[in-house]
């Protein structure tokens, strides 16, 4: 007799993910032009790479870290954020995590007990929405206000919010859409929050590819926000670092204690390998994150200028950060985003994500990602002309 496991209510309720589908199908299309993946293209940094080779070689990398990191990564870190962040912290406020998501994942489960509600400013990334239902509580989709940029209605979150709501949670710049949100959006978001007793959970992925001559603001640099913030950074994209799995979290020292119960449980620390090459990428020249940021600008210009071509089937706000946009589909048959991209990868062989994927109310738009090679765009966009003109 076969055995099914009986899986809980909680994971059975998780639909699959229409991005891995599409990574699935995109496998068994030839020659495909790829605008769904959010990751970048290029390889680490040589001196990154080198200090994790030498971590290895010198013995530093077989064992545990102290569960919350190395210490002098975690000094770093103290000091990029005080540097870039404008966040004053103490070594004991930060946790080296396995990248941002298992600090989301662990800063989630602390604050969330079942049936509390998560306020997630939509769309938003689709890993969040999960992280809020794997740990029984209720994400609330509060949409951006797309023709205004995607910026935030902090009227609908106030009217969003009910006994039961307890953290809002948001990234900046938004993943899909790229929107950076203000300073003068974030400081009303933290009376908001003030007012009504809430954390903020953030995701910093992206701080430091901004466009535009707008500014990344982190909430936590509010003073009046301390023990109101989880704030969680990674290096994944800040130094192409994708697989090191690396990324850190930063509470007040009595919220990071709590997080710290969790993180154990899921990770009991960060890979150590990885976290000499974190030390090394954070102590070092910074010339490679420049050169990072001015290419995904002149990516971003150059699919902006393509999407004018294509101006009577996709409408678009330009992203002013990260190196992912989301136009919306004005063609009847967009409506059903999966079908969409389906019919475009078949039949066009183009990779773009739906936009069901980021929430209900990514619905009708497809993600498409500039993190690649300007050919790579060029390809995908001349297949598109050709099939949907
Ligand atoms: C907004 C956002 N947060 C987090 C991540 C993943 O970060 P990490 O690799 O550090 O876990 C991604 C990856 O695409 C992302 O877009």
């Amino acid at each position: 007799m076969t055995h099914t496991a009986r899986v809980s209510e909680r994971v059975s309720r998780i639909q699959p993910s229409a991005i891995h589908e599409m990574t699935r199908l995109s496998k068994e299309v030839e020659d495909v032009a790829f605008l769904s993946w959010a990751k970048p293209t290029t390889d680490t940094p040589q001196h990154i790479k080198d200090a994790a080779t030498n971590a290895i070689q010198d013995g530093l990398a077989g064992g545990y870290s102290e569960t919350t990191g190395l210490p002098a990564l975690r000094e770093a870190i103290a000091e990029k954020l005080a540097r870039d962040n404008n966040i004053t912290a103490r070594s004991s406020e930060i946790i080296v995590t396995v990248g941002a998501i298992e600090g989301l994942c662990a800063a989630v489960f602390a604050l969330i007990d079942p049936g509390d509600e998560v306020i997630l400013p939509s769309p938003t990334y689709s890993t969040h929405i999960r992280q809020v239902s794997i740990a029984s509580g209720t994400p609330v989709f509060v949409p951006l206000i797309e023709e205004d940029g995607f910026s935030l209605d902090l009227d609908g979150i106030r009217k969003a919010i009910t006994p039961k709501t307890k953290a809002i949670m948001y990234c900046s710049p938004n993943n899909p859409t790229g929107t950076v949100l203000e300073e003068r959006e974030l400081r009303a978001l933290a009376d908001i929050a003030i007012e009504h007793n809430l954390t903020v959970i953030t995701d910093e992925a992206y701080e430091y590819f901004i466009y535009d001559g707008h500014k990344h603001f982190s909430i936590a640099s509010i003073p009046e926000m301390a023990g109101r913030v989880v704030s969680c950074f990674t290096l994944t994209k800040t130094y192409a670092m994708t697989g090191w799995r690396i990324g850190y979290i930063h509470a007040r020292e009595d919220l990071a204690r709590q997080i710290g119960k969790i993180h154990i449980p899921l990770a009991i620390c960060a890979p150590v390998a990885s976290q000499y090459a974190a030390l090394a990428a954070l102590t070092g020249p910074q010339r490679c994150v420049e050169e990072f940021s001015e290419h995904y600008l002149e990516a971003r210009n150059l699919m902006c200028d393509r999407l004018d071509r294509l101006d009577s089937v996709f409408a678009y706000q330009k992203p002013n950060g990260g190196y992912l946009m989301f136009p919306q589909i004005l063609l009847k048959e967009g409506s059903d985003s999966a079908t969409f991209c389906k019919k475009l990868l078949r039949e066009a062989r183009v990779s773009t994500t739906p936009g069901i994927a980021f929430g209900p109310t990514g619905e009708g738009h497809l993600r498409l990602s500039f993190c690649i090679p300007n050919e790579q765009i060029n390809k995908a966009f001349d297949r598109m002309e050709a099939y949907l003109r």
